[in-house]
C-alpha cells in the first residue's frame, strides 16, 4: 500500500512537470531538485544554498528527500515559478543583470535577495542604488604599481558620461576620467582573488585599460555593476535612438570568452616564445605580462571565417617553445603562433577562436542581408 509520502512524492513530481517548474525559478539550471515552501519556487541546488541563508523568508526542502505535509504541497500548488516571476520580477530594469547558472556566487547570491529578500523588482524606489543616474562611493582599488588595495572614492555620472576616480578622499581633480561609451564591466573573483572582485576596462586611444576594484559588501558591488549597466544603457538609447532593448542589452557588460596562459612569438618569428596571460574579449584577443596588468602588451583583431583560419599544431620549422601543443592563427595581416601547456588548454582555446570567427560570419551574414 502506498504511504502518504508516495503519494506526496507522486504529486510533487506532476508540480515539477508542470510548466516553468522543469529550470531553476532563480538561474534557470535544468531539473530542480529543492524547493522553497514559504515563497513557492522550485530552485537547484546552488540557489538553494542561497536561500538556506535566509530562514526569515525562505524554507528549503528537498524534493526527493525530505518528508513533507501534505499542506505543504498544497501551497506550493497554488504557486510554482510562473507565479512567483510575476510577482517578484514585476519590476526588473531592462538593464538589471540576470544571471544564470554559469555566472559567478556573487551574482546569483545577490540576484537572489533583491528579488525575495529586498523585493527590489515589486518597488521601483529600491532601485534607486543603480537607476539614479548618479552614483558615489569608495571601493578598494588595485594599485598599478604595487598591487595594493586602496580605498578610493568614484564617481559615477551618467549626465557626465563617465566613471571617475579620486587619489586623495579631498582631491578635486580625479585621478583618472572613464567615458562610459568604452566602459564595459566583468565579474572577475578568481583572478582578482576576491570574491566580489570587478574588473573595469576603458580605452585610452589605442589601448585597454584595466581598473580591478571590490568592495566589501556583496550588494554595494553588483549595485555598482547594474549602475554601470543602466549608464550605458542610456548611452546607448542616445546613440542609436532606433535600437530596441533587445539589441542594446547585450552590448551593457560582458563576459570573457576565455582568459589564460599561452606562449607567444613575435612577428618575425625568430624571437623565442614568452609565456603572456590572454584574454578573449569579445573579437579583440587581448594580451598581458601579468594578468592584473594595467595595460595590455597588444591585442590581436580577429576577423570572420572567411579571413581569419584557426589551424591547430604550428609550422614544422617552428622553434623556441616550451610548451608542446600549438595554435596557428592566420588573419589577413600576419600568421600568429601559440603554444599552450596543455592538450585542454589547447582544445579549450582553439574552440574560444573558432566561437568568435563563427560569431563574425554570423553577424556579417545578417549584415548584407537587404
Ligand atoms: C562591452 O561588452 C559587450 C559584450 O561583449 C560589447 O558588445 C560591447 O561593445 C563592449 N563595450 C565596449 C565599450 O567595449
Ligand atoms: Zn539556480
Amino acid at each position: 500500500m502506498a504511504t502518504d509520502q508516495d503519494e506526496i512524492r507522486r504529486l510533487l513530481r506532476d508540480l515539477l512537470a508542470r510548466p516553468g517548474n522543469g529550470a531553476c525559478a532563480d538561474c534557470g539550471a535544468a531539473d530542480p531538485e529543492w524547493a522553497s515552501v514559504t515563497l513557492g519556487v522550485f530552485v537547484c541546488e546552488p540557489c538553494s544554498a542561497v536561500h538556506r541563508s535566509m530562514p526569515h523568508i525562505s524554507l528549503i526542502k528537498s524534493l526527493q528527500t525530505d518528508s513533507w505535509e501534505a499542506s505543504e504541497v498544497q501551497d506550493l500548488c497554488s504557486a510554482g515559478n510562473s507565479a512567483a516571476k510575476a510577482v517578484y520580477e514585476a519590476k526588473v530594469p531592462p538593464f538589471y543583470y540576470r544571471p544564470s547558472c554559469t555566472d559567478c556566487q556573487i551574482l546569483r547570491e545577490q540576484w537572489i535577495r533583491a528579488r525575495y529578500e529586498r523585493n527590489e523588482f515589486v518597488y521601483i524606489e529600491k532601485q534607486e542604488p543603480y537607476s539614479a543616474g548618479y552614483r558615489e562611493g569608495f571601493l578598494w582599488k588595485r594599485g598599478r604599481d604595487n598591487g595594493q588595495f586602496l580605498s578610493r572614492k568614484f564617481i559615477l555620472s551618467e549626465r557626465e558620461g563617465a566613471l571617475k576616480y579620486f587619489n586623495k578622499h579631498d582631491a578635486r581633480e580625479p585621478k583618472a576620467i572613464m567615458k562610459i561609451e568604452t566602459l564595459n564591466a566583468t565579474f572577475e573573483p578568481a583572478k582578482i582573488g576576491h570574491p566580489f572582485g570587478l574588473q573595469l576596462t576603458c580605452q585610452r586611444g589605442d589601448s585597454t585599460r584595466n581598473i580591478f576594484v571590490y568592495h566589501e559588501d556583496g550588494k554595494e558591488m553588483v549595485d555598482w555593476f547594474n549602475a554601470i549597466r543602466a549608464a550605458r544603457f542610456h548611452y546607448l538609447q542616445v546613440a542609436w535612438p532606433g535600437a530596441s532593448e533587445s539589441d542594446l542589452v547585450p552590448k551593457l557588460t560582458r563576459k570573457f570568452i576565455k582568459e589564460g596562459y599561452m606562449e607567444k612569438t613575435g612577428p618575425k618569428r625568430t624571437e623565442s616564445f614568452r609565456r603572456r596571460w590572454f584574454t578573449m574579449d569579445g573579437q579583440r584577443l587581448l594580451y598581458f605580462k601579468d594578468p592584473l596588468d594595467a595595460y595590455a602588451r597588444g591585442e590581436v583583431f580577429i576577423g570572420s571565417k572567411s579571413s581569419c583560419s584557426i589551424l591547430p599544431g604550428l609550422p614544422s620549422s617552428t622553434q623556441g617553445h616550451r610548451w608542446q601543443h600549438g595554435i596557428t592563427v592566420i588573419t589577413p595581416g600576419r600568421k600568429f603562433l601559440f603554444a599552450c601547456e596543455t592538450a585542454s588548454e589547447q582544445r579549450d582555446w582553439i574552440s574560444a577562436f573558432q566561437r568568435v570567427v563563427n560569431r563574425c560570419a554570423v553577424e556579417a551574414h545578417f549584415k548584407h542581408k537587404p
